[in-house]
């Protein structure tokens, strides 16, 4: 299963990528904003910036909303960069455009994907990834992790090579679940991937280990 940071912010990108697991990185217009980044050229230098720092694809959403705005801010995006992939929202235009970029040989992740239907639209369309959005849906008292399953059975009922990029993970173990259903990447925020590295019998057979060294070496 891939690793993907689900922000904008290249510190805990390094931090990420420090820690030897990270693949890639997906961003979207509000993680962009949170970090301050406004105007075309800062968004373009920041993208670029990214991809410096990790090694598999970065998520690059576009503003449009029309099938021509997409296509063209979504073909700047790609030019960038081999790694971008053009994150494009699941509406009808949306659809269409991504089956445009696939036809061009450029990558897309279709993103705010709440149900199988539009999973499979996506797909159906050309889609590299599609992102399901697991967090949002829990919030409101849907499990988000039917829909990974769902989406799974769908695409290995049909051989898609769409893969599917679970979204919006609130902590460590949305991404086991989601390790345990098949999805192909998981993007998180840094925490819920530290949150990984915890277990308390860790903590403290780790600590034992040290003092019955110090111990047996006299300290
Ligand atoms: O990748 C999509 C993700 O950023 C949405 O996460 O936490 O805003 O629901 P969240």
């Amino acid at each position: 299963m891939k690793f993907f940071i689900d922000t904008a912010n290249l510190d805990q990108i390094r931090e990420a990528q420090d820690m030897g697991i990270l693949d890639g990185v997906t961003t979207n217009p509000s993680l962009m904003a949170k970090e301050g980044i406004t105007g075309d050229q800062n968004v373009i230098n920041h993208y670029k910036a990214i991809c410096d720092i990790v090694d598999d694809n970065v998520s690059a959403e576009v503003i449009a909303t029309t099938f021509a705005e997409i296509v063209k801010e979504g073909e700047a995006l790609a030019a960038l960069n081999p790694k971008i992939v053009v994150k494009v929202p699941m509406i009808k235009d949306g659809v269409k455009a991504i089956k445009h970029f696939s036809s061009k040989g450029i990558k897309t992740n279709c993103t705010l994907i709440f149900s199988a239907g539009q999973a499979l639209l996506a797909a159906k369309a050309g889609a590299t990834y599609v992102s399901p959005f697991l967090g949002r849906l829990d919030d409101i008292s849907s499990d988000g992790l039917i829909l990974i399953e769902d989406i799974r059975t769908i695409f290995d009922n049909y051989g898609y090579e769409t893969q599917i990029l679970a979204a919006s993970i609130r902590g460590p173990l949305h991404i086991v679940n989601c390790a345990k259903l098949g999805a192909d990447v998981i993007t998180a925020p840094l925490a819920a991937i530290a949150g990984l590295l915890k277990h308390p019998l860790t903590d403290s057979g780790l600590a034992t280990f040290l003092a019955d060294h110090a111990k047996a070496a006299g300290k």
